[in-house]
């Protein structure tokens, strides 16, 4: 496959200090680099600005960028504001449970765990910038189960392109609320 791994998915944040304390002291991620540009490297662009990353346990980055002289909002503005977001992997279910009294515990208020679809399990909480955040474990192992995601996912949008609503959920799951599959 061409594309190994995240290496990091980039947004813009109101202050890149307030920034690196939340991803730092509160989620514990490591302050891995800062780069700092009058000009866009890309384009070229005049644009005064730092890009700060934050590194997880597997090498992968969730990075920023404060960007003052730009226009535009830190983020989506219109869009609902469960739409957008960044999800990291924890563990298991008993660190995605623990992890919600220490967020708590450190002020935060956090929707779940909410039970998706007995694929993954996740709690969600929002930034200083007002990115929402999803800390998510996999409840799914099964192998099996696993591969029958895996084939229906193209039935399900198939499904969503015909309708776009689930009303004829039934057609595919054989049940007519939740997502009971048949035999699932
Ligand atoms: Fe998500």
């Amino acid at each position: 496959m061409l594309c190994k791994k995240l290496h990091h998915a980039a947004y813009r944040c109101r202050d890149a200090r307030e920034t690196t304390t939340f991803y730092t002291e509160v989620l514990g991620l490591k302050f891995s680099h800062a780069m700092g540009e009058d000009h866009v490297p890309s384009t070229g662009k005049y644009s005064p600005h730092v890009h700060i990353f934050f590194e997880m346990e597997d090498g992968s980055n969730i990075a920023f960028f404060e960007c003052p002289r730009d226009p535009g909002n830190v983020k989506d503005m219109e869009s609902p504001d469960w739409i957008q977001h960044f999800a990291f992997e924890v563990e298991d279910m008993d660190t995605l449970v623990k992890a919600k009294a220490d967020l708590e515990a450190k002020g935060l208020k956090v929707v779940g765990p909410t039970n998706h679809d007995d694929f993954i399990s996740s709690i969600y909480f929002f930034d200083p910038s007002g990115h929402r955040l999803e800390l998510t474990t996999r409840t799914c192992r099964d192998a099996k189960r696993l591969q029958s995601f895996v084939d229906e996912a193209p039935q399900v949008l198939a499904l969503w392109e015909k309708t776009h609503d689930w009303s004829q959920r039934h057609t595919l799951f054989g049940g007519s609320t939740g997502y009971e599959r048949q035999g699932g």
